[in-house]
């Protein structure tokens, strides 16, 4: 059964403890991250959602959604340490346990073309992917571990992406920084064990973005074996198993279509 989440302090002080603990998602005001938070929610898991903008005057869709059903929407900046901790900090004032965190928030920024960069561009941009990718996860883990350790199961899940395999000639600082999320699922499972499970999933081509045109669809989709756009389910029922499976830590699940067999 759904619960809803209030933000006056005296209910919420007793929704802390009588209601089940919820799950963080990072990024969830669009797309992959808004789809997990209401299936979640549809099996009356609370939720804790973050996002990054919101136009005063215009609620997100997403967001809206979200709120309409009781949902904490926590703004948060992982852009840079100071940004992250802010949030931390918002964060144990809304609740002190969680059921697990889903770090889904990223950025998909690629390199300039070489000669074209403004001076340090290059550097801002591998910084703030290193910043988003990896620094957050890394301090709100550390951050919140105790908050986890009050839930049991507990799990942390990191959203990576399977393009860490191969690298990528257009996107090098954002196959980078992945890959060492993927790595931070190695080591926090070790820290954390027994009593938080640490895993990753790599998802390829989930959802075109609008923007993407024909051309680039058809050579995508050509890229996996099985040759289709999946859509969010795909990474929601990856997340699910992740959730419910007892015996299964320090793994990150590939959800890519057979892209490797091609
Ligand atoms: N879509 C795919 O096909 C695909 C493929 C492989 C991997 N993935 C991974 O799956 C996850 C979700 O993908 P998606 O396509 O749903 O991503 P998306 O639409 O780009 O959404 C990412 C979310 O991250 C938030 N975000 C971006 N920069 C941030 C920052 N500096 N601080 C805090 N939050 C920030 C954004 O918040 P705002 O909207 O509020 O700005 C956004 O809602 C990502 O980790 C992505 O790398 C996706």
């Amino acid at each position: 059964m759904l619960r809803r989440w209030t933000h006056s302090p005296r209910l919420r002080e007793s929704s802390m403890s009588a209601s089940p603990a919820p799950i963080l998602i990072t990024g969830a005001s669009q797309r992959i991250g808004l789809y997990c938070a209401e299936r979640l929610l549809d099996e009356g898991q609370p939720v804790i959602a973050t996002f990054r903008y919101e136009r005063p005057g215009h609620e997100r869709p997403g967001l809206a959604r979200l709120r309409e059903r009781g949902v904490p929407t926590l703004q948060a900046d992982f852009a840079d340490e100071a940004g992250i901790l802010a949030f931390i900090g918002r964060l144990k004032e809304h609740t002190d346990r969680l059921r697990a965190i889903v770090h889904n928030a990223s950025e998909w920024l690629g390199e300039t073309t070489p000669g074209e960069a403004t001076p340090g561009e290059e550097a801002r941009i591998f910084q703030r992917l290193f910043n988003v990718h990896m620094l957050a996860p890394y301090l709100i883990n550390l951050h919140c571990a105790e908050l986890l350790e009050r839930s049991s199961p507990a799990d942390i899940v990191h959203i990576g992406d399977d393009v860490t395999r191969k690298g990528s000639a257009r996107h090098i600082a954002y196959s980078a920084s992945k890959a060492g999320l993927d790595n931070l699922t190695l080591s926090f499972a070790a820290r954390l064990a027994p009593r938080v499970k640490v895993n990753g999933i790599a998802p390829a081509l989930i959802l075109f973005k609008p923007e993407d045109d024909a051309e680039y669809r058809a050579r995508t989709l050509a890229k996996s074996a099985l040759g289709i756009e999946p859509g969010a389910e795909a990474v929601y029922l990856g997340l699910r198993y992740l959730l419910d499976n007892p015996y299964v830590t320090g793994t990150t699940l590939t959800v890519n279509g057979g892209r490797h067999l091609k």
